[in-house]
C-alpha cells in the first residue's frame, strides 16, 4: 500500500516513523514533512492545504491512502474534496469530513453538540456583536475566572481566561465587535470555568466502531512550573496516573459512547481521530474540548504505546471493519519533552544548525520544525524536536528524554526541565 501523511510536525513524524514498520506498506510520502519524516518516507513538496497539488500527487503516485495530521485541511474539506473527484473518491482519507471537523471548527457547534447528545461539559451561552448586552449580563451571573472562547479556529490562542469581569466585558467586545481573533472571534462562546486537572484521550473510529488509545497529559505553558505564555505543548506523559480504569470506564460510558452515537444520530460518518481534552474534577470526567485530530506533542507519546500495525487499524477505519481489528498496547510509561527554539511562543531564530543527533540513546527523536539544509538538519519552527522515552514509570522515562535533550545542541535551544513535575 502507497501512503502519503499530510502535515510537517511531530505528530507527522509520529505517524511515519509507525506506519514504516507496518508489513502492509509499500511507499510512504510525507507532504510537506520535516528532515525527520525524510528518513521514514519521501517528502514531498506540497503545502497542507494546496488540495489541487496533493490531487495530482495521489493519481501520479498511485497512493493508496491519505493520513491527515493537522486540522486546517480537514475543517476546510479535504475529505469531502476527494469524495466529490470521480477519480479520488475510492482512496481513503483518515480524518473526518468537514461536517464532522467542525466539531474542532466551530466551539459553539460542539457545545451544542455535546449538550444534545448528554455529554457533560461546562454550562455555555455564544454571543456575538448583535447580542453583545446579553453577554455583558450573562457574564454578570457567574463567577470567575470568566471563560471566553473564539468560535472559529484561532490557531490555538482563541481561548481568554479572565479573572476581572471588566476586563471579560472589554475582551468580549474586542472578540465580537472589533474581530480580535478576526472572523473566528464574530461568535463567543462563555463558559463555566471548570476546575481540575486536565488530561486527553484520543479516539479511533470507523464512524460504527471505535478504540480507545492511550490518554495522555500535555505540558501547554512555555515556563517550569506551568506558568508562562501558551505554546502547542512543551512536554506529554502517557499514560496518566491519575487516570485510572474506574476514571476512564467513566469517560467511555459518558463521554466516548454519547459522542460515537451522536454523530451517528446527527448522520455524521466520522473517520478519524478524535481527540477529547477532559478535565478530572475529582474522579468526574467534563469535556473541554474536541479535536478532529491527535493532538501534538501527545501524539508522540500515545503513537509509540500501540503496539498493533497503525495501517491495519487506519484499513478499519476506511473499510467499517475497526471493530475486528486487534488492538495491543505498550504498558510502559512514554515521557516526551519538547525542544523549542529561544523566543518560542513569540519572536525566534530560525535555521540553526543541529548537532548530537547520533549521540542519542534510549530515546525516539520525532523532529517538528526541522528541515534538511545543505547537509545539516537546522532548525526551522517554535517546536524543534520532541524527545520521546520508555519507562518503567514517568521518573525513569524522563530521565532519558532529559539526557538526550542534554546531548542535542542548537543555538538558544530551551526545554522544560519540569515536565511530569505534577505527577511524580
Ligand atoms: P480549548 O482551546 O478549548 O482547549 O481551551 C484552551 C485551554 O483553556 C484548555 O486546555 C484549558 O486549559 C482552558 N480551558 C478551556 N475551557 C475551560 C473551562 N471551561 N474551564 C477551565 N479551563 C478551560
Ligand atoms: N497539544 C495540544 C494540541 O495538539 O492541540
Amino acid at each position: 500500500m502507497n501512503v502519503l501523511i499530510i502535515g510537517s510536525g511531530g505528530r507527522e513524524h509520529a505517524f511515519a516513523w509507525k506506519i514504516a514498520q507496518s508489513p502492509k506498506l509499500t511507499k510512504l510520502y510525507i507532504a510537506p514533512g520535516n528532515a525527520g519524516t525524510a528518513q521514514a518516507g519521501t517528502n514531498v513538496n506540497l503545502q497542507v492545504t494546496d488540495f489541487e497539488g496533493i490531487r495530482q500527487f495521489v493519481l501520479e503516485n498511485n497512493i493508496n491512502m491519505v493520513v491527515v495530521g493537522p486540522e486546517d485541511p480537514l475543517v476546510n474539506g479535504i475529505h469531502d474534496f476527494f469524495l466529490a473527484d470521480d477519480q479520488l473518491k475510492n482512496i481513503p482519507v483518515i480524518g473526518p469530513k468537514k461536517d464532522g471537523a467542525i466539531l474542532e471548527g466551530s466551539k459553539e457547534f460542539s457545545k451544542r453538540f455535546m449538550q444534545k447528545h448528554g455529554v457533560p461539559t461546562a454550562a455555555y451561552q455564544s454571543f456575538t456583536a448583535e447580542n453583545l448586552e446579553e453577554g455583558y449580563a450573562f457574564l454578570e451571573t457567574l463567577t470567575p475566572p470568566f471563560v471566553l472562547k473564539a468560535d472559529g479556529l484561532a490557531a490555538g490562542k482563541g481561548v481568554l481566561i479572565i479573572n476581572d469581569l471588566e476586563e471579560a466585558k472589554s475582551e468580549l467586545k474586542n472578540m465580537v465587535a472589533e474581530a480580535k481573533f478576526g472572523t473566528a472571534s464574530s461568535t463567543v462562546v462563555i463558559e463555566e470555568f471548570l476546575k481540575g486537572i486536565e488530561l486527553s484521550v484520543f479516539v479511533l473510529t470507523d464512524g460504527e466502531n471505535y478504540k480507545i488509545l492511550p490518554s495522555a497529559k500535555d505540558y501547554k505553558r512555555i515556563g517550569e512550573g506551568d506558568t508562562g505564555l501558551n505554546t502547542g505543548g512543551m512536554g506529554a506523559i502517557s499514560p496518566v496516573p491519575f487516570a485510572d480504569e474506574a476514571f476512564l470506564r467513566k469517560v467511555e460510558e459518558r463521554i466516548v459512547k454519547p459522542t460515537i452515537n451522536g454523530l451517528k444520530a446527527d448522520g455524521i460518518d466520522y473517520k478519524g481521530f478524535i481527540f477529547i481534552g477532559l478535565m478530572n474534577d475529582n474522579g468526574e470526567p467534563s469535556v473541554v474540548e474536541y479535536n478532529v485530530r491527535m493532538g501534538d506533542p501527545e501524539t508522540e507519546v500515545v503513537i509509540p504505546r500501540i503496539k498493533s500495525d497503525l495501517l491495519d487499524l487506519f484499513e478499519g477505519v476506511a473499510h467499517r471493519t475497526l471493530g475486528e481489528k486487534t488492538f495491543e498496547l505498550d504498558e510502559r510509561t512514554a515521557t516526551t519533552v519538547m525542544l523549542v527554539s529561544g523566543g518560542y511562543p513569540e519572536a525566534y531564530e530560525k535555521g540553526k544548525i543541529m548537532t548530537g543527533f547520533e549521540t542519542i540513546e534510549n530515546s525516539i527523536p520525532f523532529h517538528a520544525g526541522t528541515k534538511q539544509d545543505a547537509g545539516h538538519v537546522v532548525t526551522s519552527g517554535g517546536r524543534v524536536l520532541a524527545l520521546t522515552s520508555f519507562g518503567s514509570d514517568i521518573r525513569d522515562a524522563l530521565s532519558k528524554s532529559f539526557a538526550n535533550a542534554e546531548r542535542i545542541n542548537f543555538d538558544k535551544k530551551y526545554y522544560r526541565s519540569d515536565i511530569g513535575f505534577d505527577l511524580v
